[in-house]
Formats: C-alpha cells, sequence, structure tokens
C-alpha cells in the first residue's frame, strides 16, 4: 500500500481551522516606542506601594513552586465573597475576566444559539460569540450612547436569547445603567445575563450583585485589573447562582490561577483604605480631565462613570493619537466602533499625566489645524 509522506502544505493546513476562528483578527493593542504617559488600556495609574510589594516578596518565597495551585483557591474566595457579601459557592476566580469570558462561551453557546449584544461595547464578547458561531443581535445604543434598556429587553426577548451581555459601566463609553435598567433585561430574558462591573469601583450607581437574589439567570463579572490596579496579575471572578459555578467548573482549564496572583490578590484585599484611597483619587482625576477637556474650543466629551472619558474633535482620530503618540503620550483610538467614528479614549492618570496628556492635546490640536509641527 502506498503511503503519501509528503507533508501538506500550510494552505492544507488552514482549511482545517475553523472558519469562525479564521475570520477573526487577533487582539492587538499598539504599543509605539517613546511613551512616556500611557492611557490607552483603562489601566491604574498606580503600582502597588513598596511596603507591600515587600510583604509580598516574603509571601512568595512560601510558595511551593513545585506544586499546582488549588483549582478554586480557597482563601481568596472567601475573601472575594466577604468582599462582596456573597456565599463562597457563588465565586469562580479565573485568569483574567476575560478567561471567564471564554468559559461562557464554552459552557453557553452551540452554534445557532442567539445571543444579544449592546453596541458599542467591549469587543470581547463579539468575538466569544462570533468564535461558537452564535447568532448574534446587535443593538444600538440609544443617541446619547447609553444602552437602550427597552431595546435589549425586547431583542432578549424576542430571540429566545441564550446568553445577553451588559456592561456597567461600559467599555468604551463609560456609560452605567440603573440597576431598574438591567433588572428590566433580566425579567425579559430566559437564558443568561451576563452583567460585566469591570468598572463597578467607580460606579456611582453601585454594583448589582443585590439582583442574584431575585434572578438565577444573572452573572456578575468583576476583575481586580483597574480599581484594584492589578491589570498585571491577571485575576477576575465570576459571581452566581453556585449551581451555575458548578457548571461552568465542568468547562474551564484547571489551575487558572497561579499561586502568585491569589497571594497578591489577597495582600491587596487586606488593604481595603489602600484601594477605596486610589479609587477616590481617580474619580477626582477623571472629573478633573472632564472639565479640562469641556473647558476645550470644539472639543466634544462624553461624561463618563468609569476610569476613562471618550472625546472627539474636529480632526481625524487616527491623525490625532500619532501627533499625541509622537508627543509621548498614548489615547485609543475608538475608530473601531462604527458608532464612534472620530472619537478618542484616554484613561484617568496621575495629576502630571493628565497635564501631560492636556498640554500634548492643545498643542496636537493647534499643530494640525495650522499645518505646522512634524
Ligand atoms: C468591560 C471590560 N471587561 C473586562 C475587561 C478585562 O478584564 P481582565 O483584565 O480581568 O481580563 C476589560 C478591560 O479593559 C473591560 O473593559
Amino acid at each position: 500500500m502506498a503511503v503519501n509522506t509528503a507533508s501538506p502544505s500550510i494552505d492544507d493546513l488552514l482549511q482545517h481551522i475553523r472558519p469562525a476562528v479564521r475570520e477573526r483578527s487577533e487582539y492587538v493593542v499598539d504599543m509605539p516606542s517613546g511613551i512616556d504617559v500611557k492611557l490607552n488600556q483603562n489601566e491604574s495609574p498606580f503600582d502597588l506601594p513598596d511596603d507591600l510589594k515587600e510583604e509580598l516578596l516574603n509571601a512568595y518565597r512560601q510558595v511551593e513552586m513545585n506544586r499546582y495551585p488549588s483549582e478554586q483557591p480557597d482563601k481568596l474566595r472567601h475573601a472575594l465573597a466577604e468582599h462582596d457579601g456573597v456565599d463562597p459557592d457563588c465565586i469562580l476566580v479565573g485568569n483574567g475576566s476575560n478567561e471567564i469570558t471564554y468559559t461562557f462561551g464554552l459552557a453557553f453557546l452551540d452554534p445557532g444559539d442567539p445571543v444579544v449584544l449592546p453596541r458599542p461595547m467591549f469587543s470581547l464578547y463579539e468575538k466569544v460569540a462570533r468564535l461558537q458561531d452564535a447568532d448574534l443581535t446587535t443593538v444600538p445604543p440609544r443617541e446619547d450612547f447609553g444602552f437602550d434598556a427597552d431595546a435589549l429587553a425586547d431583542a432578549a426577548a424576542e430571540t429566545d436569547a441564550a446568553l445577553t451581555i451588559l456592561t456597567t459601566p461600559n467599555n468604551p463609553t463609560g456609560l452605567a445603567m440603573t440597576l431598574g435598567e438591567i433588572e428590566q433585561v433580566v425579567t425579559a430574558s430566559s437564558g443568561f445575563v451576563v452583567v460585566d462591573e469591570a468598572y463597578v469601583e467607580f460606579n456611582p450607581e453601585g454594583p448589582a450583585v443585590e439582583l442574584l437574589d431575585r434572578h438565577p439567570n444573572v452573572l456578575i463579572l468583576r476583575t481586580l485589573s483597574k480599581g484594584f490596579g492589578l491589570a498585571g496579575v491577571r485575576l477576575g471572578y465570576l459571581i452566581a447562582h453556585p449551581t451555575v459555578v458548578r457548571e461552568l467548573m465542568k468547562a474551564r482549564l484547571p489551575f487558572m490561577v497561579d499561586r502568585f496572583a491569589e497571594q497578591t490578590a489577597l495582600a491587596v484585599l487586606r488593604r481595603p483604605g489602600l484601594i477605596a484611597d486610589r479609587v477616590q483619587q481617580l474619580q477626582t482625576s477623571i472629573a478633573d480631565l472632564t472639565d479640562a477637556l469641556q473647558a476645550m474650543d470644539r472639543v466634544d466629551v462624553v461624561p463618563s462613570q468609569a476610569n476613562f472619558v471618550i472625546f472627539t474633535t474636529p480632526v481625524p482620530a487616527d491623525a490625532l493619537q500619532n501627533r499625541l503618540a509622537d508627543r509621548g503620550v498614548l489615547v485609543r483610538n475608538m475608530g473601531g466602533y462604527p458608532e464612534l467614528q472620530g472619537y478618542l479614549r484616554v484613561s484617568a492618570g496621575t495629576e502630571a499625566e493628565n497635564n501631560a496628556f492636556l498640554a500634548a492635546l492643545e498643542t496636537s490640536l493647534s499643530e494640525i489645524a495650522t499645518g505646522t509641527g512634524a
């Protein structure tokens, strides 16, 4: 019998990769060189204080690196449960909330399952729905860019959505939903409703966790990347009905939370005063930044309930973003969202970072207007 020993070509191999994957693009965040002021990813500008890092180094020394971590670190689960006033069985921790989002996709979505997503919203959700070949219904925003709760509730009911996603405050707009609006969507849904509260610490509307008492289809998604300032550590968690948590555990990769992340999160959770103080500083920072942008000629701002704000100017967003980057300031162009053509997003920084951004913005706008500069 003849055996074909020739290796397949790359083109042949590509045919074995699912179309739903091949049609997507990679998640890439630009990081040009020469950036001193990084305000493009809604991160906290504050690293952990030195004394806390010292404490952590000691804790890391005790870590047995030859041993697997426990699948759901018990102490961390309890600490997070206490933080949110829920039962530890309601908590599932993950390698950033993004990882848990992928787990939803695996656990909830068969090809063709209806999914409802408001627009514009954090792009990962559309990606996960499309990777699972779900049947996506997107719901446009109101004129002020806020989520349209009536239209979302209708869409969830009419499509019999298996999954509806809300983010509040929303990235990229910074706008929050009221508890009543969230509950309206939840009540209309027979499937799951994820409420992504990545920016909950900044949200004057407060958390939506009480909905869990009334609605077992609610899943609250949290991250320690924003208010807690731990984007580099990768820790997110879910608050949901214990039965739902147990089912999700069957779909997920084991050991996603390493022992270092666990120790770091525990140490930060033991310092609620530090986090509260920083969140307050960032709330002042975003209010000051918004005021300064609003005071600028021909700049339009969408006031935000998170730690970032979007704004538009008469200048094309990509040209302005490049000018700012030339001056060492990195912000994010929102042009990938059809509703937000012409908008840039800037995160709240330290006072010095905000001032550097505002100075660079003024100079860049006047250079572009007068056709001077680079
Ligand atoms: C709405 C939203 N959810 C989740 C995340 C990411 O969270 P994590 O760092 O925990 O994966 C972000 C990050 O920008 C976000 O804006």
